[in-house]
């Protein structure tokens, strides 16, 4: 029998030294002193012990069964403090370590300039209407009073599609499509910013994408007056309180009159640098009184109704605005480029 038990310790010892969770532990516990354990037979046995013998054994049994009892105890406590070790050390934090740096995207300084304008125009009253690039020689040309021989389609390269479809060359056919979708005639303002295409080969001042703002105003009022003073707010937001504005004649053949529309150097205040050429004056846009025939084939009484048109592009004011010197680095992605223009 003593040896029995020496045997049964000696066991759970090499037992014990191969668990490694606390259920194999448990599962062990049961084994030695669980209601089926091998202490019951052990028990069984005695009775068949003499009773003289019978206190010894059964003081040897006891005494085994609280060795064993101190053992699982101690594995437990030791595998515990196994298992606290390793969390301590999976889930440490080394606060020394240089943090991960986020990378936050930021818009494209194009976006900026059209939010920047439309945020100017929304002020004005003007909602914001867009189109598809993919445009009918209809809308495109020849409701803006460019039919199918007028020489001046020649002022714009034109994408092709088929022989009635092309990439739009400007945002003015988003106007035809806002006074026609308006069937009661009532009056508008609207400004469409948008990309639009031209057969260009790409240079420092050209891209065969590139995007402008249109704008659009339609009432029984509007008059060259009203143009001009738009004109000069928009300019002195984008360019500064200071500045001035002039127009000069020009020809659209959706507009009459049309004028080209300068603003004061505002490198230079209007002296003369080498910014506008010593001019005094930059180019930003194109604007007009809607041309009578662009209003009545929209369905609108050119007797009862006027209004003015204006086309920016966008490129260009940013070009002026910030310095920029080649209209592709607007679109080669160098993130160089792009993030000098975060969040302004
Ligand atoms: N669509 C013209 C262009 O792309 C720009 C323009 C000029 C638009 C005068 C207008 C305008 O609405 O009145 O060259």
């Amino acid at each position: 029998m003593e040896k029995k038990l020496k045997g049964l310790i000696q066991e759970l010892e090499t037992k014990l030294a191969s668990i490694e969770t606390v259920n194999d532990l448990n599962l062990l516990k049961a084994e030695y002193l669980g209601k089926k354990s091998v202490f019951n037979d052990l028990m069984k046995q005695l009775k068949d012990v003499s009773n003289e013998e019978k206190p010894r054994f059964g003081k040897l049994i006891n005494e085994a069964k609280q060795e064993i009892a101190a053992k699982l105890d101690s594995a437990r406590a030791e595998l515990e403090r196994k298992l606290v070790a390793s969390k301590l050390k999976s889930e440490a934090i080394d606060v020394t370590l240089p943090g991960k740096s986020v990378n936050t995207g930021s818009k494209h300084l194009i976006s900026q300039v059209i939010e920047e304008v439309e945020d100017i125009f929304i002020g004005l009253g003007y909602t914001v209407k867009e189109g598809p690039e993919v445009e009918s020689d209809k809308y495109n040309f020849e409701m803006l009073n460019l039919p199918k021989d007028h020489p001046a389609r020649d002022m714009q390269d034109s994408l092709y599609i088929s022989e009635e479809t092309l990439l739009r060359t400007h945002t003015s056919p988003v106007q035809v499509r806002s006074l026609l979708e308006n069937s009661n005639q009532e009056p508008m303002k609207i400004i469409c910013p948008g990309k639009v295409y031209r057969k260009d080969d790409d240079d420092q001042t050209h891209s065969h994408q590139f995007t402008q703002v249109e704008a659009l105003v339609v009432d029984e009022k509007a008059n060259l007056a009203d143009l001009k003073g738009t004109l000069l707010f928009v300019a002195q937001k984008l360019f500064g309180e200071e500045r001035e504005i002039r127009l000069r004649p020009s020809y659209f053949p959706f507009t009459e009159p049309s004028v080209e529309v300068d603003v004061s150097c505002y490198k230079c205040g209007g002296v003369g640098c080498s910014m506008c050429g010593n001019t005094g004056w930059i180019e930003i846009l194109g604007a007009g009184m809607v041309n009578n025939n662009v209003l009545r084939d929209a369905g609108y009484d050119p007797n009862r109704f006027q209004g003015f048109a204006l086309g920016m592009g966008v490129e260009r004011i940013a070009i002026l605005k910030h310095g920029v010197d080649d209209i592709r680095a607007f679109y080669t992605n160098d993130l160089r480029f792009n993030k000098q223009f975060r969040g302004k």
